[in-house]
């Protein structure tokens, strides 16, 4: 379904991707691990078209990706929660979601199921939804950012480092969630440094290395061989 085919991706002079090939079938979870600075959110940039593309193709459902801004992305399928979670922090929780819910084509009365489904899997943001976004715990900021996503209706969720800095029992929540999306049939690529919650929700995992994938394999074959992950990830 996503495609990149030899990717490479410059930040004015310096060139960070060197060739980044990466698959994601649909409704398939596919994790990306690597140290830090490897280029992981560059590649989640790459196909947001957010980072000059110097070479490659990105693909997705057979479509060249070159060129769709944002929103064009969104209604392609694909939706991406950055590694800093970019809420509005001065809005509420419930204008947050609207800003994904309020789009052409979607009725207010499938806008109200998509956001019963959204506060179903989060029952926080449903206590919470009319306090604004900034005053919410990192934890629950990070939920709201993937519900924001969620109500997008995507066939892909990007998520950056979701896990990033949260208390174990925000990483239990959005572990649930990853499952949950994965059961509704949504693929999803995990770029995470937690390589246990990595290797436990993803079919497949790549191990990115100084700007290329150095090692892509099923992810039971990495849970009952830890050599691999030892050798990139030094864990
Ligand atoms: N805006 C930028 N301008 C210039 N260089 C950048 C920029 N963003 C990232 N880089 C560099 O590109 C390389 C890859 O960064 P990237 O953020 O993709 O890594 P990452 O794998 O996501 O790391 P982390 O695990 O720390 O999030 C790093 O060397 C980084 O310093
Ligand atoms: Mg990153």
């Amino acid at each position: 379904m996503l495609v990149l085919d030899a990717v490479h991706a410059h930040y004015g002079k310096s060139h960070v991707l060197h060739g980044v090939s990466i698959e994601v079938r649909a409704g398939e979870v596919v994790g990306l691990l690597g140290r830090n600075g490897v280029g992981k959110t560059t590649t989640l940039k790459a196909i947001m078209g957010l980072v000059q593309r110097t070479g490659g193709r990105i693909a997705f459902e057979g479509r060249d990706l070159a060129g769709l801004p944002p929103h064009g992305l969104a209604r392609l399928g694909i939706a991406w929660v950055p590694e800093e979670r970019r809420i509005f922090r001065l809005l509420t929780v419930l204008e947050n979601l609207r800003t994904g819910l309020d789009r052409p084509g979607l009725s207010a009365a499938r806008r109200e199921v998509v956001l019963e489904k959204v506060y179903r899997h989060f029952p926080i943001l449903r206590e919470r939804r009319d306090q604004a976004g900034g005053t919410l715990s990192g934890g629950e900021q990070q939920m709201l950012a993937i519900a924001r996503a969620m109500v997008l209706e995507p066939k892909i969720i990007l998520l950056d480092e979701p896990t990033e800095g949260l208390m174990p029992r925000m990483v239990a929540q959005i572990r649930e969630i990853v499952h949950a999306l994965h059961q509704d049939g949504v693929a999803i690529l995990l770029v995470e440094q937690n390589v246990p919650l990595t290797l436990e929700a993803a079919g497949r995992v790549y191990i990115m290395e100084k700007g290329l994938v150095r090692h892509h394999a099923p992810a039971a074959e990495l849970r009952a061989d830890h050599g691999v992950i030892h050798e990139y990830l030094g864990v």
